[in-house]
């Protein structure tokens, strides 16, 4: 998830208003940052590694002139090739005449720059997003437009993208394919960003583009268009959020907005992934690695914490989807294990931040044996992804709150669609597999769904704000849901929770069930909810309290939260966390507590 800026207005504030917005993206998380203006002798253009202040430091030491008040800024969250200046945006056509900044993902890239390589021209960066300023250029023959629009029909992805060139140095264009773009319309001035943030102190009326259309600003004056160069009417909208919410986009807290930006964070974890005719998935990541795959006889899914709950759910998938026997393993006690593993075992290394000490020591391990290691890891660039064999990212875009939420969901999607992949390999049937994955593209819908009814979630959380104690109970798939659940609400409303198999209960646990001693049990429609059921009963028949996820009310309960059914048993505990997700972030609200920064705890645990 990268920002973008871009500027049409008054000469003295174009670099100001870049750079302010850029620091406006900033909670996205960044990794190199770039600007682009039109100046008297041509482009001026700068791009830094590391914070957006280092590119303003490199800015002001230049201190560009002739700059007529138009430009393009970017941070970017690198996906394709490292943090480095080459790979920072604006990139440039060849004649180095036309300048671009782009969100999202090109997924035919490769095809385009082969083309373009044919034809003599150089590429200078390891991104997708060079093929398009050099396509533009290609293409470019006088008007900034026609040839924006005849690249835009070429490109297959999601991209939202703002262009400029020296040799129509009034003109500004801006370009939304499933990636947000908006047009903020202030006085004297047009800004384009990604995000409202980035232009809400400057103004608050906005436009906001939708997927196909273009927006060609020539100084003041602005066209909004389809790609099929017709005119669109487009009216003027009024942000009603202050600037003091705008790094959060609007919401109280990070972890709130990371939830609720699941739908659109999965979809991104699964774009060019899913080849539904062929009832399979492809990872470009672990093409390398493809011969290996096929000598596999052993699965370890390696993490801690989130991610090690997410790797016992990958567990369950590779056993119901492959006849090869796997394993979830917590990375700290790993090392400590007689682990049997040699050059036929793929450890996959599950984890967000790609730099936890402890799954960094495990992997070295595994390494010793020569096992086949590959990386499941949300940071482009990190440790785990540059010390693996080859790798998967999660593509969700940065998580800054410190409970894991969203990448959580991505992980267990990908392990899932891991287990297809080396299922499909041993035959696993063609309709059932398309059948998960048509389940697996629906996903991000249903759990938009849950989201909707966070306002009843909101009332359920309130009436265990005041507990010390809670089980949260699940079996199969929903097992390592009970465990991430009762992990949520200790890392964020630090209630003492422990997750369980329904099964354990009466095995000890059930002492502790006293008047009033609340369970949440995860009781939707599978094969193990008759048993989930018979559980509610015996904590009910101890006075206890009973709070279900179900996918209809439950007499027995004491209150019910409903999450929609969606027809699958692999998937519907992605749906059934997510009300898990919201009530330990409502119940922590209602108890004032620092939530995204809740007390111990890192986002990135770099220590063993
Ligand atoms: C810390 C974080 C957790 C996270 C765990 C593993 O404990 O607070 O949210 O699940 O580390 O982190 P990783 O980055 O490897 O997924």
């Amino acid at each position: 998830m990268c920002g973008i800026v871009a500027y049409s207005g008054k000469k003295e504030s174009v670099i100001n208003s870049l750079v302010t917005g850029l620091k406006r993206l900033e909670y996205r998380g960044y990794d190199s940052a770039g600007i682009a203006a039109i100046s008297s002798s041509g482009i001026y253009d700068k791009k830094t590694v590391g914070k957006v202040t280092n590119l303003e430091r490199a800015v002001l030491e230049d201190q560009p002139v002739g700059l007529n008040g138009i430009g393009i800024a970017h941070t970017r969250w690198a996906t394709h090739g490292e943090p480095t200046v080459a790979n920072a945006h604006p990139h440039a056509s060849a004649d180095g005449r036309i300048w671009v900044v782009h969100n999202g993902i090109i997924e035919n890239y490769l095809e385009i720059k082969k083309n373009l390589q044919k034809k003599g021209i150089k590429f200078t960066s390891q991104t997708d997003t060079e093929v398009v300023a050099k396509l533009i250029g290609d293409l470019y023959k006088g008007d900034l437009r026609s040839a924006v629009l005849e690249t835009v029909a070429q490109l297959k992805g999601a991209f939202a993208l703002c262009i400029i060139s020296k040799d129509e140095p009034e003109r500004l264009i801006g370009v939304k394919y499933a990636s947000p773009l908006l047009v903020g319309i202030g006085k004297d001035e047009l800004i384009i960003a990604s995000d409202a943030s980035a232009i809400i102190e400057r103004t608050k009326k906005v436009v906001y583009l939708e997927d196909g259309e273009l927006v060609d600003i020539n100084k003041s004056d602005y066209e909004v268009v389809s790609f099929q160069d017709e005119a669109i009417d487009k009216s003027v909208e009024k942000i009603d959020w202050d600037v003091d919410a705008a790094s959060k986009q609007g919401y109280e807290h990070y972890l709130l907005k990371e939830i609720m930006e699941q739908p659109e964070a999965i979809e991104n974890s699964l774009r060019g992934r899913i080849l539904l005719d062929e009832a399979d998935v492809r990872f470009g990541g672990l093409m390398d690695v493809s011969a290996r795959l096929k000598d596999i006889n052993r699965v370890v899914l390696l993490g801690v914490g989130t991610s090690y709950y997410s790797a016992k759910l990958g567990e369950l998938y590779f056993n119901a989807l492959t006849s090869i026997p796997a394993t979830a393993a917590m990375s700290p006690e790993y090392r400590y294990t007689k682990n049997n593993i040699d050059k036929n075992t793929w450890l996959i290394a599950v984890s967000q931040s790609g730099e936890t000490a402890d799954t960094i020591a495990a992997i070295e391990e595994a390494k010793r044996h020569g096992a086949l290691v590959t990386g499941l890891v949300n940071v482009v660039g990190s440790s785990i992804s540059r010390m693996t064999d080859a790798g998967v990212y999660n593509h969700t875009g940065p998580e800054i709150s410190v409970a894991s939420t969203k990448a959580f969901t991505s992980q267990s999607l990908l392990l899932l669609m891991h287990a297809i992949l080396l299922g499909r390999q041993q035959g696993l049937d063609f309709s059932a597999s398309k059948k998960l994955i048509r389940a697996v593209v629906d996903l991000p819908k249903s759990i938009g769904e849950v989201l909707k009814s966070r306002d009843l979630i909101e009332k359920v959380a309130s009436s265990i704000r005041k507990d010390n104690d809670l089980f949260y109970l699940g079996r199969q798939y929903n097992y390592p849901i009970a465990l991430e659940g009762a992990l949520k609400i200790k890392e964020l409303a630090y209630i003492h929770a422990e997750g369980l198999s329904g099964g354990e209960l009466k095995h000890g646990f059930i002492a502790l069930i006293e008047p009033g001693f609340t369970t949440i049990a995860i009781a939707t429609d599978d094969v193990v909810k008759d048993k989930m059921i018979a559980n509610i009963a015996e904590v009910k028949a101890r006075k206890g309290r009973v709070v279900a996820i179900a996918n209809e009310v439950i007499k027995q309960a004491d209150a019910t939260v409903v999450v929609p059914n969606i027809g699958s048993d692999m998937l519907q505990p992605l749906v059934n966390n997510i009300a898990l997700q919201l009530i330990a972030y409502y119940v922590a609200k209602e108890r004032k507590l620092d939530i995204d920064q809740p007390r111990n705890l890192a986002k990135s645990v770099t220590v063993e």
